[in-house]
């Protein structure tokens, strides 16, 4: 192997994390952060708002299939990554996501992992149309640990026990899940927004689909919505390359230490936490999500 390819090999640099307001983000998002707070939402914007790994690809896949009705040449045409910016994604040199919302045509349909209280406030001017989907704590949890491995986008997790630490304390990047699906949740008695669960994805997808299809104002034959159940569980969004990161190089996410698509089930937290931790999970979840109504599946 020549010298040169083999530098083309090494791994990117991790990137560093900055602040904003105490919630953790990629210091290049923090750099970017006036032009993403200042972004001008438009009235038939649709943001699919997640907390990371939470089923954000899963939900673009969903919707993308909706708004092309279930054609799948019409679906091919991007990796998912590309088909939905990303509003606070910023890597220089490359196109920020607000450069691609920007350059997208309306009706856009927009990415983001912030917490209610960081969104750009025109969402919330422009009465924009949310759908969150939420996913119980303990599974959120395994699947950023096992992404963090595997994705030098993000930083390095330390170990499963570090990591624990770490997703209890909030100290990863876009802050505790726990303020950001209860702000969500939150959101919805004042806002337009489908709040959706991971696990009732899983239990029932043509149900949840059919939500979302009547969200969006979109009106599909049985056929087509049985066409988007199959083609969006896990098992073919796996092998499909347009979904499973198939196209991002080693350097940037090693998948031999733990694919994209890594396991797409509900309950796999049991095969990571110990006794102890469970137990002390327990305790401190009961406190933080004591003032509120939102309650979670851990298995099916
Ligand atoms: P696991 O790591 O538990 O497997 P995000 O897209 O927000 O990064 O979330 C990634 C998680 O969603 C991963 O969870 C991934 O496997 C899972 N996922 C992706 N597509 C899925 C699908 N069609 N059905 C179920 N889970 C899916």
């Amino acid at each position: 192997m020549s010298k040169e390819k083999g530098q083309d090999l090494k791994p990117m640099e991790r990137p560093q994390l900055g602040e904003i307001d105490g919630i953790l983000l990629a210091k290049s998002t923090c750099d970017e952060w006036s032009r993403i707070q200042n972004f001008q939402a438009k009235p038939d914007d649709l943001l699919i708002c997640t907390y990371p790994k939470a089923g954000t690809t899963w939900i673009q896949e969903i919707v993308d299939m909706i708004q092309q009705e279930g054609d799948l040449v019409k679906c091919q045409r991007a990796p998912l990554n590309h088909r939905h910016p990303f509003i606070e994604w910023a890597r220089p040199p490359q196109p920020s996501g607000i450069d691609q919302a920007e350059a997208m045509p309306s009706p856009r349909i927009l990415k983001t992992h912030l917490p209610v209280q960081l969104l750009p406030r025109s969402f919330w001017e422009q009465n924009c149309k949310f759908l969150y989907v939420a996913r119980n704590a303990k599974d959120c949890m395994v699947s950023y640990f096992h992404f963090q491995r595997m994705s030098k986008l993000v930083p390095d997790p330390g170990t499963w026990d570090e990591y624990f630490e770490a997703f209890m304390a909030g100290k990863v990047g876009w802050g505790p899940w726990y303020d950001h699906v209860k702000g969500w949740w939150k959101a919805k008695d004042t806002h337009r927004v489908l709040f959706l669960f991971y696990e009732n994805i899983k239990k029932d997808p043509k149900r949840e689909i059919q939500k979302v299809m009547q969200f969006v104002g979109k009106q599909l034959n049985e056929a087509t919505l049985d066409k988007i159940v199959h083609h969006t569980s896990f098992e073919v969004m796996k092998d499909n390359p347009m979904a499973n990161r198939a196209g991002v190089p080693i350097t940037v996410m090693d998948q031999s230490i733990s694919p994209f698509m890594r396991k797409g089930t509900v309950g796999d937290w049991k095969n990571h936490f110990t006794v102890a931790q469970n137990e002390r999970f327990n305790e401190d979840y009961k406190k933080k999500m004591a003032d509120t109504t939102l309650t979670f599946s851990m298995e099916l």
